[in-house]
């Protein structure tokens, strides 16, 4: 089995073949979609007005959630005034006029970020909304609301990640309200492209961190551990990418926290079947380090496998992207090993159209 799959990402033009849709083209237009989706927010007009802002909030389902992820872990610790990431249909009852209030889905119609637009518009929040299209475009225009458009022509709302996460930047740099972004952006897009050269499918298992990693993971059901912060969103983005994907079931916990449960549930055997990626990057606390070779050694006997991932560039926006796109990468890879298409995702399909319905 380990054979086949390694066999199946050894030839690139049958990779391509098994990529019909061409998830490994959009995962390395990362970098190129956070330029664009940067300098399009940064200049649309009609923002609203930074002036006695008290709170931040940023609403989005799934892929599109992920933006919230991104800003928070990217600003929390910066930010004189709290950031909420809303994943749901209700937005917190300190959310009103001093609220901005960020509405992101890529289609425009996803049930949950439309109520709470809605909701965020009878409270009189400051309003931008960043999609593609549909009912969420269509409110914005009638009710004069400040709109960062996202290209349509990306096939699936995770791929378009680089726009999305690109677009609050983009707004919050507008507005004055985080330091200027344009470098961090110009920074993290050149190490996004280099990163996905890297990656790419012409390099082998032996020299591409992503292929050996999805070989690793075959025949596992992935953990992916991330610390508190940077890691966290982007481990939350490697288990959603390898649900997405390659169609598996994956899991994601947080460093220190999982310190105090999880740990315990990796009891004597109770790890044969899982591997366990954990996400590392330089500006992580001081105690990750040894707390990661602790939490191992506790663990030892549950036979759970690991490997670390490490982070790319110089910052902050760097390290969270390059962690990201080396999921992206390793989850299609997985896809591809497995004979799975990694573009359609058929049961949320058909769940949304159930909802509708
Ligand atoms: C990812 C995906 C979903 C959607 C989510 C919300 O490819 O399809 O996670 O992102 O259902 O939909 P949008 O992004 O259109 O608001």
């Amino acid at each position: 089995m380990r054979t086949e799959q390694a066999g199946a990402l050894a030839d690139p033009a049958a990779i391509s073949v098994a990529d019909p849709g061409g998830m490994l083209a959009l995962a390395a237009s990362l970098g190129s979609q956070l330029r664009e989706g940067f300098d399009t927010a940064r200049s649309t007009g009609a923002l609203p007005s930074p002036e006695g802002l008290r709170s931040i909030a940023v609403c989005g389902m799934g892929g599109s959630g992920v933006a919230g992820d991104v800003v928070r872990s990217l600003y929390a610790d910066r930010l004189p005034i709290p950031v909420a990431v809303v994943k749901g249909y209700r937005l917190p009852e300190f959310c009103g006029r001093d609220t901005l209030v960020v509405a992101v889905s890529f289609s425009g119609n996803t049930e949950e970020t439309l109520a709470a637009y809605r909701e965020a518009a009878s409270r009189g929040c400051r309003l931008v909304t960043v999609c593609a299209g549909g009912e969420l475009a269509a409110l914005s225009e009638a009710d004069e609301v400040a709109r960062v458009p996202v290209p349509a022509h990306v096939p699936v709302p995770r791929a378009a990640l680089g726009f999305l996460a690109a677009a609050p930047i983009g707004i919050l740099d507008a507005m004055g309200l985080v330091p200027p972004a344009e470098e961090t952006v110009a920074e993290a897009a050149g190490v996004l492209e280099e990163l996905a050269a890297a990656f790419g499918p012409d390099r082998t298992a032996a020299e591409n961190e992503a292929k050996a990693v999805a070989l690793w993971l075959a025949g596992r059901t992935p953990v992916v551990w991330g610390s508190e912060g940077l890691a966290e969103a982007a481990a939350l983005r490697w288990k959603t990418q390898l649900n997405e994907n390659p169609k598996i079931p994956a899991w994601a916990g947080v460093l220190p926290e999982l310190d105090h449960n999880e740990v315990e549930g990796w009891s004597e055997g109770a790890g044969t079947s899982y591997g366990v990626v954990i996400l590392r990057h330089p500006g992580e606390h001081a105690r990750t380090g040894p707390r990661v070779d602790a939490t191992l050694q506790a663990i030892a006997t549950s036979g759970l496998e690991a490997r670390q991932v490490g982070a790319s560039g110089s910052g902050p926006l760097s390290w969270l992207l390059s962690l990201i796109m080396a999921g992206d990468f390793a989850s299609t890879y997985l896809a591809i090993a497995r004979g799975v298409d990694p573009m359609p995702v058929p049961v949320l399909a058909s769940l949304k159209e159930r909802l509708r319905a």
